[in-house]
C-alpha cells in the first residue's frame, strides 16, 4: 500500500523519499498513521506486561516453596575442614613471657566464651553417642546440644586460665566446619601427629578427642540458632628438649565418611600449624 503511493508521489517530485519518513498528506509516519502506531504499541505493552506478571508469579511459587534454612538442590554432602583456635597457623612464643603469648590466651579464651555455663542455659543435655535429629512438628527450630566447657579439662581455660602456655605445654582448640546435614559416620575423633624422631606426648579432651554424635547433625542458622560446634581440645607436652625447635604439628579427623587425604584441598578434614616455643 505505501510503496503504490511512494512510486505516484516519486513521479510527481523526486524528493518524496522524506515523504516515507512522514508523508504529510496522510499523515502516516514510517507508513503508518499514528493510530497504527498508538495500536502497535499498546500491543507490546500489554505484551510486556504479561510476560513480566508470568515471570514474577512463577518466581513467586517457587520462592514459596523454598526452605531458607536448608539448600534445597545438593547432590551430596561435602565433608567439612578442619580449623584451630588459637586462630594461627604459626604460633611462636616464649613461656617465660606472658607478653609473648597472651594473644593466644585472649584468643582462646574469647572463643570459649559462647561454651560458658551461663551461655548455654538454653541448650539441651543430649543423649550422647546419637545423633539429634530434628523432632517431627517441633516446627522450624531445632534445640541445641550443650557443650560444657569444663569438658575441655586442662585446656578449658577455668582450672589453668593460661591453657599451659606457662609451663610451655600449650593447648590448641580444633573443631570442624559447619555442614548442614552432615552425619559424620564411625567415632570421629582427632589424631594429631608431630614431625620429629621421637613423638610428643600429647593429651585429648574430651577423651580421645572425640566429637559426640549428639552435636550432629545441624539444621543451619535460622532453624538452629544456639548451635555450638562440638570441640576437641590437645594439649602438647613438650619437653625442654622440643624448645626452640619449629615443630610442624598435623592434626586430622578420622571418621568413616570424612575425607582427610585429598591431595587439592589440605583443609579438607586436617590441619597442619607450626608451634615453637622458646624459653
Ligand atoms: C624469654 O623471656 C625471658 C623473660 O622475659 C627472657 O629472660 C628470655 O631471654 C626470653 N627468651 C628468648 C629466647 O627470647
Ligand atoms: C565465661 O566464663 C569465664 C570463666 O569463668 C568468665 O571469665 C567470663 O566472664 C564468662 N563470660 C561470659 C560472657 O559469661
Ligand atoms: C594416628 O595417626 C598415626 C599416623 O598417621 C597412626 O600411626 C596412629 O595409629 C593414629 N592413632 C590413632 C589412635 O588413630
Ligand atoms: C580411621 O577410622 C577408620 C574407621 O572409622 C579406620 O578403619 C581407620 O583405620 C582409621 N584410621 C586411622 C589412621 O586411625
Amino acid at each position: 500500500m505505501a510503496s503504490t503511493e511512494d512510486k505516484a508521489a516519486s513521479k510527481e517530485s523526486p524528493s518524496s523519499w522524506k515523504d516515507s519518513i512522514y508523508n504529510p498528506r496522510t499523515g502516516e509516519l514510517l507508513g503508518r498513521t499514528a493510530s497504527s502506531w498508538a495500536l502497535i504499541l499498546l500491543f507490546y505493552l500489554v505484551f510486556y506486561c504479561f510476560l513480566a506478571g508470568m515471570f514474577t508469579l512463577t518466581m513467586w511459587v517457587m520462592l514459596l516453596t523454598l526452605d531458607d534454612s536448608v539448600p534445597r538442590y545438593r547432590d551430596r554432602i561435602p565433608s567439612p575442614g578442619l580449623a584451630i583456635r588459637p586462630n594461627s597457623l604459626d604460633i611462636s612464643f616464649n613461656r617465660s613471657d606472658p607478653q609473648k603469648y597472651s594473644q593466644y590466651v585472649q584468643n582462646l579464651e574469647s572463643f570459649l566464651q559462647r561454651y560458658n555455663d551461663t551461655e548455654q542455659e538454653e541448650n539441651t543435655d543430649c543423649s550422647p553417642g546419637d545423633y539429634t535429629l530434628r523432632e517431627e512438628g517441633e516446627g522450624m527450630s531445632q534445640k541445641a546440644c550443650r557443650f560444657r566447657r569444663a569438658l575441655l579439662s586442662f585446656c578449658s581455660g577455668l582450672s589453668d586460665t593460661n591453657f599451659g602456655y606457662h609451663e610451655g605445654k600449650p593447648c590448641v582448640l580444633l573443631k570442624m566446619n559447619r555442614i548442614i546435614g552432615l552425619k559424620p559416620g564411625g567415632d570421629p575423633y582427632i589424631n594429631c601427629t608431630v614431625k620429629k624422631e621421637n613423638p610428643i606426648q600429647m593429651h585429648y579432651f574430651p577423651k580421645e578427642g572425640r566429637f559426640d554424635k549428639m552435636y550432629f547433625p545441624y539444621y543451619g542458622k535460622k532453624a538452629h540458632e544456639n548451635y555450638v560446634e562440638p570441640l576437641v581440645a590437645v594439649k602438647l607436652l613438650f619437653t625442654k628438649e622440643d624448645y626452640n625447635k619449629e615443630l610442624a604439628v598435623e592434626c586430622k579427623v578420622n571418621g568413616s565418611n570424612l575425607l582427610n587425604n585429598d591431595d587439592r584441598d589440605k583443609f579438607l578434614g586436617r590441619i597442619t600449624f607450626r608451634i615453637k616455643v622458646v624459653e
